[in-house]
């Protein structure tokens, strides 16, 4: 079978982990896809940077544009996170023909429409399981094994630098500066935190955890958010004397509305949950996703939510869907049927 080729763009942490397994599992992949898969070009701002990976000589270009026009591209992994240029860049490959892999929260929470119905129309393929809570599966279970059911609620823990930082907040009574900075010692914070501690990788991830449950439209900016960096160390112990954990929740649910509809709430917030919480649970900078539906019950998926290696774990397992799709000619389930519930504007929780 001709090889299947892919194009990285990003080689931070997550794209070099996701350089690295291509290389060392390239048997096992082309043994699941039914073809090999060749790696035909990395796309980095510089090309002298440090890199956790070696990339074979000659793959490395600063022409990310160029790149993702190649007719002979079949996938293109989208890895370097915000809105520009990742959006005009998925828009071309899937323009150009190559289904996509992401792990975009930012850009599907602020703008995912855009890029399903380009995906719709191209007749191509847009997976992004790495885009909330690192490794975890949870938007494949969302979107395909809980849709013969009703989700009524999602409940989770889904940053896991905030997680980390009040955890550290919950063990060691320390204050919020002196978790954070800790948290950006071992690497979790990045230097510049506001995303995380302020909410917005959260509401990112919420909004699209909303959408998919719910089959509706959320955006970022629908989402009612408030972060961490009020959590005082008083906060965290009087919420230890009551047998309570302070946590950063994000939380969508089902609410009916004024005229008696259903309709979508999203928020983030910190929340005291009991002891007695399998979410109370969830230590350091691990991440874990509350489910609840009308048939199954209550569901929780638990594990790394961030770091390289678990996110392009992530990736990896979308590649092989998408390239199994490909070979065949078929596209997965598409984002299309996800319009129909009204999401209630923000502050209306
Ligand atoms: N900054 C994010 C976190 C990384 O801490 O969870 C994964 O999206």
């Amino acid at each position: 079978n001709s090889p299947l080729k892919v194009a990285v763009l990003g080689c931070g942490s997550v794209g070099s982990q996701v350089v690295r397994l291509l290389g060392e599992q390239a048997d096992d992949l082309a043994a699941r896809v039914g073809a090999p898969v060749e790696l035909v070009g990395v796309a980095v701002r510089r090309l002298d940077s440090p890199r956790e990976v070696e990339v074979p000589a000659g793959l490395l270009t600063t022409d990310a544009a160029a790149l993702v026009a190649r007719d002979d591209v079949d996938v293109v992994i989208e890895v370097i996170g915000g809105i520009e240029p990742a959006r005009s860049l998925i828009l071309s490959a899937l323009e150009h023909g190559a289904s996509v892999v992401t792990a975009n929260k930012a850009l599907l929470a602020e703008d995912g429409a855009t890029l399903f119905e380009a995906a719709e129309k191209a007749g191509r393929d847009l997976y992004y399981e790495a885009a909330v809570a690192g490794a975890i599966p949870i938007l494949r279970p969302l979107r395909e094994s809980l849709a013969g059911d009703k989700v009524t609620r999602v409940l989770g823990i889904v940053n896991g630098t905030t997680n980390f930082i009040l955890d550290k907040m919950d063990t060691s009574g320390a204050g919020f500066g002196d978790a954070l900075e800790e948290a950006q010692a071992l690497g979790y914070a990045e230097a510049d935190p506001t995303a995380d501690v302020e909410g917005f990788d959260a509401a990112a991830k919420a909004a699209i955890l909303a959408s998919l449950a719910f089959h509706s439209r959320v955006t970022a900016a629908d989402v009612h958010r408030e972060g961490i960096t009020e959590v005082t160390a008083g906060d965290v112990r009087s919420a230890r004397e009551m047998g309570s954990v302070v946590k950063l929740l994000a939380i969508a649910e089902l609410r009916v509305d004024e005229r008696g509809e259903e309709a979508v709430s999203v928020r983030v917030h910190p929340a005291m949950i009991p002891r007695s919480h399998p979410l109370a649970s969830v230590r350091e900078a691990y991440n874990a996703v509350f489910v609840e539906s009308q048939a199954a019950g209550q569901l929780m998926f638990y594990g790394p939510g961030a770091g390289g290696a678990p996110t392009a774990s992530a990736v990896l397992g979308d590649l092989v869907t998408v390239a199994r799709n490909h070979r065949q000619g078929t596209r997965g389930v598409g984002e299309s049927a996800y319009a129909d519930r009204a999401v209630l504007p923000m502050g209306e929780t």
